[in-house]
């Protein structure tokens, strides 16, 4: 396996995850005066991680071309049906005010800038790696934060259950990406 050290460490991302929410925090306020806010904000997370995987998918070059694209396609794939059920969970806890487009472009657009380096040398697999890790801690903080606050039911606690169970997934994918 790759020696990505610093870009492996779990205490990193639910650092980063927490400087997201801070960052978001004031936009959810203000759309939803409610304690799903971070729900929210991982739906927007998980559409700005969708945009990266498909946005990698076309950007991959080289003699690895054909074994990344697919495996990007892979990613942003499996994405697309989470996207949905988390956004339908949301809508049944908070009505459908956190799903409007502009809030989700901007959740969307924190995510992304926190998630990837803005050196572009760095290769494509270890953004994509960088990205799931963030939104791993991200799921995980969720979580923590719905049960911490009763608001966790059964439903939702299995529906983001899955969702980090299919990121760890992803996670282990990039991590055999070696350069
Ligand atoms: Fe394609």
């Amino acid at each position: 396996m790759t020696s990505l050290t610093d870009t492996e460490d779990p205490q990193v991302y639910y650092k980063i995850a927490a400087k997201y929410i801070a960052a978001v925090k004031p936009l959810l306020t203000k759309q939803n005066d409610n304690d799903y806010g971070i729900l929210g904000a991982l739906l927007g997370a998980l559409r700005g991680l969708y945009n990266i995987h498909q946005s990698h998918h076309w950007q991959v070059q080289g003699t690895s071309f054909y074994a990344d694209h697919l495996l990007y396609q892979r990613l942003y794939e499996g994405i697309l049906p989470e996207i949905d059920s988390v956004a339908e969970k949301l809508v049944g806890v908070a009505g459908p005010v956190m799903t409007n487009f502009f809030l989700q472009q901007k959740l969307m657009e924190q995510f992304m800038t926190l998630a990837v380096t803005s050196n572009p040398s760095t290769p494509l697999h270890e953004n994509g790696l960088r990205a799931e890790l963030l939104f791993l801690a991200l799921t995980n903080l969720c979580i923590a934060t719905l049960k911490d606050n009763n608001l966790l039911s059964s439903g939702l606690e299995q529906t983001l259950g899955t969702v980090a169970e299919k990121h760890e997934e992803h996670t282990f994918l990039l991590q055999q990406r070696v350069e």
